[in-house]
C-alpha cells in the first residue's frame, strides 16, 4: 500500500493534487466564470470544458437564438416582469449582437460553452449586469428546444424549395422527351415498353411526397416550447400564448417535461431527409446504369463527371455515385439521433446536445445532393435513337399477345402459357416476335389473327396502356399538364 501511494500517478496522489488546487483557487478567490458559478468552488477542468463545449457547432443557431430572446424579453416587459428601460437596453444590445454575428464580427470571450452563453456574455459586456435579466423565466433547455424548432421550420421551407427545383428539372426533361420510347424494367429485366417521360415523372411523384413530408413535419413541430423553463415551467407570470404568436407558432406546447425532452421533430426531419436521399440514390443508380457503355442511354455533362488519370476513355458519374454513397451518411445521422434519444429519462439530459452534429450533417448532405442532382440532370443528354432501338428485339411486347388472347376469351393464365411458348420459339429460332410467320403463330392458338401484328409494335403497345396513370402518351400528357399546373407558377 505504502509503495503504491508513493507513485506519482496513483489515484491518491491525484486527489491530493486536486484538493490542493481547490484550496489554491479558493485562496486566490478565482471566480468560476460559468453561469452556475455560485455553487462551485473550483473552475471547470480544461479538458472537460473542451469536451463539453458546443459553440463551434451550435453557432449556426444564432439568428434563431436572438429571435427567440427578443420575443421573450418583450413578453417579460409586457407582463411587468422587467421594466421598459431594461427591455430597451436588452433589445438594443441583442440587435447589435445580431449585426455582429451576421457580419462575422462577433467575438466570443472563449469561456462560453455554447451559442446561448456566448450571446449572453457579449450582451453583459455591452449593457452590464442588466443582461442577466434576459434569462428570467427560461432555461437553456427550453431555449435550445425553441432555437431548434425555429431553425427547422425555416429549413423545411428551404428543403421544399430545392425539392421543387429538382421536380422542375425533371418536368422539363420529361417534356423534352415526352414521346420517346424506352424499355421498362422489373428485376432489371426488360418488362414492357414505356415512355422516358413516364419514367422521369415517376420521380416527380416521389419528390412531391417528400415535400409533403417536410410540410407535415413543419406543421407538427409548430408548437412553442419556450416557457417550459428547465423542466417544470416557471412561477413568473409569463404569457406563452403571446410569445407563440409573436414567433409564428400555432400554439404553446402542452407539457413542460415533454417540451424540453422532445427531439421527435428533429428525428422526423432527418427521417424525411433519409427518404429524400433514398429517392436520390435510386435516381443516381439509374443514371449510373444508363450512362454505362452497356446501356448507352444517356451522357452526363462534362462538368458533372470526372475522368481517369490512366484510362483516357473514361467518363465517370462520380456525382451520382457520391449521392448514392452519401445516402449512407444521412441514414447514419438518423440512427445517431434515434440511438441518442433511446433510453433517456425525462427531462433534459446533456446527451441531447449531441443532436446537432447529426442534424446539421443530414441537412447539408441532403440539400447539396438535391442541388447537384438537379444541375447534373440539366446537363444530361438522353440518346433517343439508342434507347428506342434497344427495344426492337427484346420481346417486351409479349404481354400484348397474352392480353390479346385474354380479350378473345382465353383465360389469362392460359394466354400467358401460350405466349410463353411463342417467346420460347422466338428465342430458339433467333427471331423477333413480329417476324414470326402468321401460320406458325396460329399454330400456338387458333384465336390468333393477323391483327395481332400491330400490337407487337412497341409504340402501339405503349399507346394501348390507357388505364389511369399508365405509360401511354395520353396518360403522360395528363401528368405533364397536372404537374405544370401544380408546380409552375404562372
Ligand atoms: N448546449 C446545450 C444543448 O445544446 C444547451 C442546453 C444546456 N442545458 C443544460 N442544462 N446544460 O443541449
Amino acid at each position: 500500500m505504502k509503495k503504491k501511494n508513493s507513485q506519482p500517478n496513483s489515484p491518491l496522489d491525484q486527489s491530493k493534487k486536486k484538493t490542493k488546487l481547490k484550496s489554491n483557487s479558493q485562496k486566490a478567490g478565482v471566480a468560476n466564470p460559468m453561469p452556475w458559478g455560485g455553487r462551485f468552488e473550483e473552475s471547470m477542468n480544461e479538458l472537460a470544458f473542451d469536451f463539453s463545449a458546443s459553440f463551434d457547432i451550435d453557432k449556426v443557431l444564432f439568428e434563431e437564438d436572438i429571435e427567440g430572446s427578443l420575443a421573450h424579453v418583450e413578453m417579460l416587459m409586457l407582463q411587468g416582469i422587467i421594466d421598459k428601460i431594461e427591455f430597451q437596453k436588452i433589445t438594443t444590445g441583442l440587435k447589435e449582437i445580431l449585426v455582429e454575428l451576421n457580419s462575422g464580427n462577433f467575438k466570443t470571450m472563449g469561456k462560453e460553452e455554447d451559442i446561448h452563453m456566448s450571446i449572453e456574455s457579449r450582451l453583459r459586456e455591452k449593457i452590464g449586469p442588466v443582461a442577466g435579466k434576459l434569462h428570467t423565466a427560461r432555461s437553456r433547455n427550453d431555449q435550445v428546444a425553441l432555437d431548434e424548432r425555429l431553425f427547422l421550420k425555416k429549413t423545411a421551407k428551404r428543403m421544399i424549395e430545392v425539392l421543387l427545383d429538382l421536380q422542375l428539372t425533371l418536368l422539363a426533361k420529361a417534356t423534352e422527351h415526352e414521346h420517346d420510347l424506352m424499355p421498362g424494367y422489373t428485376h432489371l429485366q426488360r418488362a414492357q415498353p414505356i415512355l422516358l417521360s413516364h419514367h422521369l415523372l415517376a420521380y416527380v411523384s416521389m419528390f412531391e411526397r417528400d415535400k409533403a413530408r417536410f410540410t407535415d413535419a413543419a406543421e407538427r413541430m409548430n408548437q412553442l416550447p419556450l416557457g417550459s423553463a428547465a423542466l417544470a415551467g416557471t412561477s413568473f407570470p409569463i404569457d406563452r400564448l403571446w410569445v407563440a404568436q409573436k414567433l409564428g407558432f400555432r400554439e404553446p406546447t402542452l407539457n413542460s417535461l415533454d417540451s424540453v425532452s422532445d427531439r421527435d421533430f428533429m428525428i422526423e426531419f432527418v427521417s424525411n431527409c433519409s427518404m429524400v436521399m433514398m429517392h436520390l440514390s435510386r435516381l443516381s443508380e439509374e443514371l449510373i446504369l444508363w450512362t454505362s457503355f452497356e446501356f448507352g442511354f444517356a451522357t452526363i455533362g462534362d462538368a458533372f463527371t470526372t475522368g481517369s488519370s490512366i484510362m483516357p476513355q473514361k467518363k465517370n458519374p462520380d456525382m451520382a455515385e457520391l449521392i448514392r454513397g452519401k445516402t449512407g451518411r444521412v441514414y447514419g445521422d438518423l440512427m445517431n439521433l434515434l440511438t441518442l434519444m433511446k433510453g433517456l429519462p425525462l427531462a433534459y439530459n446533456r446527451d441531447m446536445q449531441e443532436d446537432k452534429p447529426a442534424l446539421f450533417s443530414a441537412i447539408k448532405t441532403t440539400r447539396q445532393s438535391l442541388q447537384i442532382m438537379s444541375a447534373m440532370l440539366k446537363s444530361t443528354e438522353f440518346h433517343k435513337e439508342r434507347i428506342e432501338s434497344s427495344i426492337e428485339n427484346d420481346f417486351s411486347t409479349a404481354t400484348e399477345i397474352a392480353d390479346y388472347l385474354a380479350k378473345k376469351g382465353v383465360p389469362f393464365r392460359e394466354a400467358h402459357e401460350v405466349t410463353g411458348k411463342i417467346v420460347g420459339f422466338a428465342i430458339k429460332n433467333q427471331v423477333s416476335l413480329k417476324d414470326i410467320e402468321f401460320n406458325t403463330l396460329k399454330g400456338f392458338s387458333s384465336k390468333i389473327e393477323k391483327d395481332l401484328y400491330q400490337f407487337l409494335d412497341p409504340k402501339k403497345s405503349v399507346a394501348m396502356r390507357k388505364s389511369f396513370g399508365a405509360a401511354s402518351p395520353d396518360s403522360v400528357k395528363y401528368q405533364l399538364k397536372f404537374w405544370k399546373k401544380k408546380l409552375v407558377q404562372v
